[in-house]
């Protein structure tokens, strides 16, 4: 027997808009992130465009990516811009920051190729770490400087005369630990110093991010909410969901038990109450909510297996249930929270893709993004559930049903339905008020085993199917699968 749950939403009160920029990406100089997971140079054999896979570049396009954050993460508090511009073959080699040889190949007009190539914005994140000021400051003005700039003319004979446009700039990351193990009040100090300097014609000016804390730590956003104010448009908090209940043991990314699907999305669902945490103190010190809570890291980060080290870790249908919760709850905190970054695009910790050389598969994260897009700047719309089922396994208990929904740029009313439960479907009643509704149409992601997952010898093993359903009666009810991601336009 299926339960019954009732959803209501109402489509005649928009609330506030959900950023395009909630559905921004992470990619790292690490690993296979970018080295063979999107770049392989313009000499390799697999297609490329000056250099870019095009599988990968193609596949992206798909997910219409707003913002990719760029080149770390940890990686960003030891890169030296200037080692990645000029002609490709007298770029320096280094070992950055310990975790692989960086070769520069991908440098800053790369980047920019890149996110072109996918009509997404830029956020770069630049190096407190191991820079300085007149680095961090060169770098801006070579990105951003118009003419008359001795920077811009280099810009100009690198291949670019035209600007870049930088939309966000983040001063360091992780300043609580691999940026520098600092205190927040001294890197207040050192932001304010930092962006002082960062020059930028006016109207190209780009958005100035402060590293804030991890996870829980509120007192990191508790200091710089109020030393920086009109200096940021934003503090970064990272999150990253395990499955176990340390550190050390994250729990596997494939053949795990029910156990640990429960607690996998038990705390993931702890991103709201994180969020709550750091936007109580927002409301403190900035009540006119100027600052944004820049959630720039977060998904499944699992124990390192195999031969494949750097973060590569495999994704299934549980990493899609992860990613469709958070996305729920970034949604309800839409005022606050203006962006976000998955951790990470390619081949890196909750990926849309993973590549093997000239193989590619799409992992179930990815058609999630994509199941998404509708929610794209699009309004959020309040929604009531009554009657949720509950999911229990031992100790923990997590609501059965997780939904969404928005008006979107298209004026259709979308509705997003999460099952947790990996047993059982559940029956969910829909009404909207303020619009006729008699039918839905979308996609469901689901299949057999809870770690279900697509492979080089098998990619097509999991991916979304068509899902409609018609009012009876004059009621319009929706069976979600269990274990399932559904996103539904309402129809007439
Ligand atoms: O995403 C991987 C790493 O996690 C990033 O480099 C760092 O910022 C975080 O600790």
């Amino acid at each position: 027997a299926t339960n019954q749950v009732s959803i209501s939403i109402d489509a005649s009160r928009p609330g506030p808009v959900i950023s395009k920029n909630v559905y921004g990406q992470f990619a790292e100089q690490l690993g296979t992130g970018i080295y063979g997971g999107m770049w392989v140079g313009t000499k390799s054999n697999i297609p490329n465009t000056r250099g870019w896979r095009n599988d990968v570049v193609g596949a992206l396009k798909a997910l219409h990516v707003p913002l990719v954050r760029w080149p770390g993460g940890c990686f960003a508090d030891t890169y030296h811009w200037r080692d990645g511009v000029g002609p490709q073959d007298k770029r320096p080699s280094n070992i950055s920051d310990g975790r692989v040889e960086e070769i520069n190949a991908v440098g800053t007009h790369e980047f920019f190729d890149l996110i072109d190539m996918l009509g997404a914005d830029a956020y770069i994140n630049g190096n407190v770490g191991t820079g300085s000021v007149q680095e961090m400051a060169d770098w801006v003005e070579y990105m951003t400087a118009d003419g008359g700039s001795p920077l811009a003319r280099l810009r100009a004979r690198n291949g670019h005369a035209k600007p870049f446009k930088v939309a966000y700039f983040g001063i360091g990351n992780e300043l609580w630990g691999c940026g520098g193990n600092l205190k927040p009040d001294y890197y207040a100090n050192l932001y304010s110093n930092y962006e002082n300097f960062l020059r930028a014609p006016g109207n190209s000016r780009p958005k100035m991010i402060a590293s804030g804390g991890s996870g829980f730590d509120t007192a990191w956003t508790d200091v710089l909410s109020k030393e920086l104010k009109g200096r940021t448009v934003g503090i970064s908090v990272h999150q990253y969901t395990i499955a176990g209940t340390t550190w050390e043991g994250k729990g596997k990314d494939l053949g795990f038990k029910e156990d640990e699907w429960i607690s996998t999305l038990a705390n993931t669902l702890k991103m709201d109450q994180l969020i709550k945490d750091h936007v109580a103190v927002l409301d403190k010190h900035d009540p006119e909510k100027k600052i944004g809570l820049m959630i720039d890291e977060w998904g499944t980060w699992y124990d390192e297996a195999g031969a494949r080290s750097a973060l590569y870790q495999q994704n299934s249908l549980r990493d899609a249930l992860v990613a469709a919760l958070n996305f729920h709850i970034f949604h309800a905190h839409a005022e606050r929270v203006p962006m976000t970054t998955i951790a990470q695009m390619v081949n890196v910790l909750q990926a849309m893709i993973l590549t093997d050389n000239e193989k590619m598969v799409l992992t179930p994260t990815y058609y999630t993004f994509q199941m998404y897009v509708p929610f794209q700047d699009a309004r959020s719309l309040p929604l009531a559930i009554k009657d949720n089922t509950s999911y229990t396994l031992g100790a923990t208990t997590i609501p059965g049903v997780s939904a969404s929904a928005s008006l979107a740029k298209d004026g259709k009313v979308y509705l997003a339905l999460v099952n947790t439960d990996p047993h059982k479907a559940v029956d969910v009643a829909v009404d909207v008020a303020g619009a006729k509704v008699n039918a839905a149409a979308g996609k469901v992601l689901t299949s057999a085993a809870m770690d279900a997952h697509n492979t080089f010898q098998n990619p097509q093993v999991i991916k979304p199917a068509a899902f409609s359903a018609r009012a009876a009666g004059g009621k319009l009810s929706i069976k979600v699968p269990a274990k399932a991601v559904m996103v539904v336009a309402l129809e007439e």
